[in-house]
């Protein structure tokens, strides 16, 4: 596996007609990129995987400094997951000069739930990932549905802007007691490892309510961050949405129970698919 960080090394090194396959990460690497590694595996060769923490994609009061950098495990990782190159740009590789031109996504999936908590992050997201979409070159990327808007924001922008890349979507990897591998999982303390489940536990009672039938999505939202907040989380948003488009759910169609919070200082997302719900 090479190591490579600019752009025009990248793809000098890179044949154009190749079918490559693409996972672009922040690093910080668990068993969740590792799954993604291998989906990309699966659907074409050279598979490259980047490495970049994007500053684009945090406001001033997010996390940017202290986000995990663990690069040299990560190079190990995926070197043992079968990856042929990591694309780990640095700041200057990638944003050469101030970036002025951006992506703004389509607002009714982008400014809602995430993108009200977090003004700009989707247009941070979706500029670094053409923007690493034009230095891959890619067939195929592989985002992970941990992340679930991101991932309908980023199909939308490769459907909208006709980019050749297939987008395919890795399940998310849980610890035993249900709680999504996240990079921001080593910011919890033991206490708040211990309590971190109960974010997933509340997203799967939804599930389980609206598939016995369950229509009154309000008070579901309502009573799974009445729990969390009884349990010291902050809770940003619990919401039942429409998983094709992230609008405001309906009977018997497939839907996305999502929730983000934050317990201590740390903000964790999650979300559980309801596909089949009761009619
Ligand atoms: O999901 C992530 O890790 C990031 O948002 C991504 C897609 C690598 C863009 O920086």
């Amino acid at each position: 596996m090479k190591v490579i960080e600019r752009i025009a090394e990248l793809r000098a090194a890179l044949a154009p007609g190749d079918p490559a396959a693409f996972v672009p990460t922040m690093g910080n690497l668990h068993a969740g990129h590792l799954s993604l590694v291998r989906i990309a595996a699966e659907h074409g060769r050279p598979v490259i995987a980047s490495i970049f923490v994007n500053r684009l994609q945090f406001g001033p009061s997010d996390d940017f400094e202290r986000y995990p950098r663990t690069f040299e495990r990560d190079v190990e990782l995926l070197a043992r997951a079968g990856c042929d190159y990591v694309f780990a740009p640095t700041e200057s590789d990638l944003y050469p000069e101030p970036q002025v031109c951006f992506v703004h996504p389509r607002a009714a999936l982008a400014d809602t739930l995430e993108g009200r908590f977090r003004p700009g992050f989707f247009v941070g997201v979706c500029t670094v990932v053409l923007k690493l979409f034009n230095a891959v070159r890619p067939h195929v990327a592989v985002f992970g549905k941990k992340d679930y808007q991101q991932l309908l924001v980023v199909r939308d922008m490769v459907a909208q802007l006709a980019l050749p890349v297939r987008i395919l979507a890795g399940e998310t990897v849980r610890e035993t007691g249900g709680l999504a591998l996240s990079s921001r999982n080593v910011y919890l303390d033991p206490r708040e490892r211990a309590e971190a489940p109960r974010l997933s536990a509340v997203l799967q009672r939804i599930e389980q309510s609206i598939n016995a039938g369950s229509t009154d999505w309000t008070r579901l939202e309502e009573a799974a961050a009445a729990e969390l907040a009884a349990h010291g989380w902050r809770v940003d948003y619990v919401a039942v949405r429409r998983c094709a488009d992230l609008g405001e759910p309906r009977a018997g169609s497939p839907l996305v129970a999502l929730a983000a919070a934050r317990l201590g200082h740390t903000r964790l997302i999650d979300n559980r698919e309801i596909v089949d719900p009761a009619r």
